[in-house]
This record gives C-alpha cells, structure tokens and sequence, in this order.
C-alpha cells in the first residue's frame, strides 16, 4: 500500500475556516472517495477534536490515551510512566456511521508548545518522526494547524507533503496570503521542508457581498499568485456548517443536502483529481 500523502491546513489569520475545511474534506474523503483518513488537531484550541468528540469523551482519552500534548511530551507532569506512542493517542472511527475516519486530539497543554520544545533539538521534525510509523496505515493525513507558523504548525509542515490554504475573499486576508507564502519560503529553505503547495480555498464566502466576489476574480491574475491553484469550488457561508459541531458530526452526516455539505463534497472531488494527477 502506498503511504499516506500528508496535507497541512494554514492560515496565519485566525478564523478563516482551517478547522471547518479539515473536518469536513476528511469526512467527505472517507464517505465518498472510501479513503483512510487521519485528522491530526495541532491547534490547543482543540476545534477539530470538539467538533467529532463530546468534550467528556475527549477528555477522558486525553486521559486513558494521550493527545498531541503527550506525542511533543510538552509537560513533564503530564509524562506517562512510559513514552506514549503516536498510535495509542489515534482515536479510530471517532464518528459513529463514519468508519475510516480516525482522529489524533489535541491538547489545551499545547499553548505551551514553544515554551516547553524551546531547547529541544530538530523540534520541528518531532511529529514527522512519530508520524512515520503509521504512514502506511492512511492514505490521506490532514493537519489543522493553529493560526501561527510557530512550532506546531512548523511540524505539521516539515511532515507534509502539500500546504492547503483556506482563506476568506477579503482586502485583509488578500495582504495575508502574500505574507503567508512569503514566509513559507522562508521556512521551506531554512527548515529543508519538501512541501508544496496544493492550493487555495476560498471560503466562508457570502455570494451577496460584491468585494468577496472581486476578491475571488482578482487574486488568481495578480503576480505573487499566478502560479498558485486556486480551486474552482468555494465554500458558502453556511449556518449549517457552524451548527454541526455541536452535534460533533461533520456536515455530510449532520446536514447533507445544504449548501454547504454541496460544496465540501464538490471541493473534496477537486482535491482528490489534483492528487491523483501529480
Ligand atoms: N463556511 C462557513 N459557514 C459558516 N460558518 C463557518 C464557515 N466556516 C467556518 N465557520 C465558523 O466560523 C468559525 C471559525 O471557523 P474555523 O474554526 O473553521 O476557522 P479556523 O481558521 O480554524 O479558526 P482558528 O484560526 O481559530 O483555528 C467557527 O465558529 C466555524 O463554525
Ligand atoms: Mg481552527
């Protein structure tokens, strides 16, 4: 079986949809395309894991397992009596109708990532080492990184095989995709990272607002982003898309004819056509 390509989801700005398209490309991954699938939630904000877990099934494998907080060791007394291994912290299945879709949790103990790793050598190649061992379990790893480049992500990157850039189509966030790939270069030369860039999701987009359409018509012609992909499809802002975490399914099981499960499904064939054609 060939091993599993590794995708990282980023975005320095915060809430633009990195959480809602990691949860809901993975689960259409598995339901339609019948992929094996493994969510890995670097974020100590913990979105990914809340949205497919009740917080005390959460908490208790934070407990009886292990999280991201214990694959990075970042707290002492939070050490097990032995080292805990990536797989035993995977959460299989972890949406019930959903068989494929297996979840790594993450950690409020992450905020302190940084702190904790600021002297460990190659830090940043910590999660692609541990990852290694169950590369050939999957065929897709999705990493939903939080809304920095700092250690965290900096390790999803170093195990990716591509970056997916969610994005809203605004003047704000525009400035920030230049920012962004800029200073993924950076860390691609300075880190030795082999990642490429696999494309562009606008989302959140509300189709009545006339700036998030030119937003959408601008970038692709504009020169830093000409050689970028931006995929057809786009994400609406949806209401049901924000509601179905609570109910800790993704929205093809919580909402599967509105228009936002429509769009993560059609998303979800563009992403697999463009990896199988590398
Ligand atoms: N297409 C959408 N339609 C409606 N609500 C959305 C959509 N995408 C995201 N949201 C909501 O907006 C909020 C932010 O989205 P999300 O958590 O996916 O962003 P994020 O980029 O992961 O944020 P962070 O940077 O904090 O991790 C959430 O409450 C989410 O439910
Ligand atoms: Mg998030």
């Amino acid at each position: 079986m060939p091993k599993a390509t590794v995708i990282s989801l980023v975005n320095m700005k915060g809430g633009v949809g990195k959480t809602t398209v990691a949860v809901n490309l993975a689960a259409y991954l598995v339901r339609e395309h019948g992929k094996r699938v493994l969510l890995i939630d670097l974020d100590p904000q913990s979105n990914t894991s809340l949205s497919l877990m009740p917080e005390a099934a959460w908490a208790a494998w934070a407990r009886d397992h292990g999280t991201m907080a214990d694959v990075f060791e970042v707290d002492a007394k939070r050490k097990r009596d032995h080292p805990v291994k990536l797989a035993e912290c995977i959460v299989p299945n972890v949406v019930a109708g959903l068989d494929g879709l297996d979840l790594l949790p993450s950690h409020l103990q992450l905020t302190f990532l940084d702190l904790d790793l600021a002297a460990r050598p190659a830090r940043e190649r910590i999660l692609a080492r541990k990852l290694a061992k169950v590369l050939d379990d999957y065929d897709i790893i999705l990493c939903d990184c939080p809304p920095n480049l700092q250690t965290a992500t900096q390790n999803a990157l170093y195990a990716s095989n591509w970056f997916l850039v969610p994005m809203q189509p605004d003047f704000l966030s525009s400035i920030g995709l230049g920012l962004l790939l800029d200073r993924l270069a950076y860390l691609k030369t300075e880190l030795e990272f082999k990642i490429r860039c696999l494309g562009v999701v606008f989302s959140r987009v509300r189709r009545h607002v006339t700036f998030h359409q030119e937003t959408m018509d601008r970038l692709p012609g504009e020169k830093a982003f000409k050689k970028l992909h931006f995929f057809p499809t786009v994400i609406p802002e949806n209401i049901s898309l924000s509601e179905a975490p609570m109910s800790g399914r993704p929205i093809a099981l919580y909402a599967a004819t509105a228009p936002g499960a429509e769009a993560f499904s059609a998303l979800t064939r563009e992403v697999v056509a463009r990896l199988a054609g590398d």
